[in-house]
């Protein structure tokens, strides 16, 4: 199958946040992308949000490696159209989560979500997933907002977009802003046990209640000291829900927080006791469920 390439102008700061999320990060075991388990429990807990049987069309917008696309086809979904910037990601993932049955029900389209509305159905869509937390990736504010705009224009009216977000709930502690952990990385031929070393820096947006969040990443052999992947940022907008509640008002959207998603499944719960840190998609994230007015 193909992937539809839109021919979008995208900022440069969006361009850093996706260029994370290519090799060599992918071969972070513990990195999410192809963790199609953890998809399948965002989707459970998804469908529980929207509280009704899955429409046949469902939008995944920042669909990444595509680890939710089994689980909403396996639920009955019968097309998925799902956009995302990153190419290496949308390609990784079909080889690696889906299989070539999986391709048919899939339009595939690399693009910035706010100018990717022709790919969809001119009426809009029942049911948009935002998974993993992407939210905030546009960081400049006005980007931010153009993109909970797109969100809401893909939407019929009455439609429903389910969403999960750490918002501001994952802000640094004084003293606790440097965690690692072991981690495994896939080399070429052979599994290298090494540290995942993150840290976090908060900075206020000048003029808001919002915060941009700027993570530094290095995977590295402890034993030795080798670089596996290069220390690097990305930043994330952190908003509080009372702020994002304006922002999706003035598109068009009643937003409310359904709750954490380690209260509402027992998957997340136990993966977060058992694995340790799932960083801002453990115990700080949040359901939510905005509907279109
Ligand atoms: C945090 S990752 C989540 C990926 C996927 N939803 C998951 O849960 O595995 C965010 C994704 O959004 C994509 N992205 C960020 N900004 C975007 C934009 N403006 N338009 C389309 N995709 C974007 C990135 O390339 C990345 O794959």
């Amino acid at each position: 199958m193909t992937i539809l390439r839109l021919d979008t102008q995208t900022d440069s700061d969006v361009l850093d946040v996706v260029s994370r999320h290519y090799e060599p990060m992918m071969r972070v075991h513990g990195e999410i992308n192809f963790d199609v388990d953890l998809g399948e429990a965002d989707v459970t807990v998804a469908a529980t949000v929207y509280g009704a049987r899955l429409p046949s069309v469902v939008y995944l917008p920042c669909c990444g490696a595509l680890r939710h696309a089994p689980a909403l086809l396996a639920r009955g979904v019968e097309r998925l159209v799902a956009v995302d910037l990153s190419l290496e990601s949308l390609t990784a993932g079909m080889a690696r989560n889906l299989s070539g049955a999986d391709h048919e029900m899939l339009t595939v389209c690399q693009a910035d979500l706010r100018r990717a509305r022709d790919v969809l159905p001119e009426d809009g869509v029942e049911l948009v997933f935002l998974g993993g937390n992407s939210i905030g990736d546009v960081t400049d504010v006005e980007g931010h907002l153009q993109f909970i705009a797109a969100l809401a224009d893909a939407l019929a009216p009455g439609g429903t977009l389910v969403f999960d977000y750490a918002g501001d709930r994952y802000a640094p502690e004084p003293g606790a802003a440097v965690t690692e952990w072991p981690e495994i990385f896939h080399a070429d031929g052979v599994d290298v046990a090494v540290i995942d070393r993150r840290s976090r820096r908060q900075t206020r947006v000048p003029g808001t209640a919002m915060h941009a969040l700027q993570i530094t990443c290095e995977v590295i052999d402890p034993e030795t000291g080798e670089v596996y992947v290069a220390k690097h940022s990305y930043s994330k907008l952190m908003v509080p829900d009372a702020v994002l509640v304006e922002q999706f008002a003035a598109a068009g959207l009643a937003l409310v927080n359904v709750g954490r998603v380690v209260e509402m499944s027992r998957y997340h719960r136990e993966r977060v006791r058992d694995v340790g840190d799932l960083g801002m998609l453990g115990a700080p994230n949040c359901f939510y469920r905005a509907t279109r007015l």
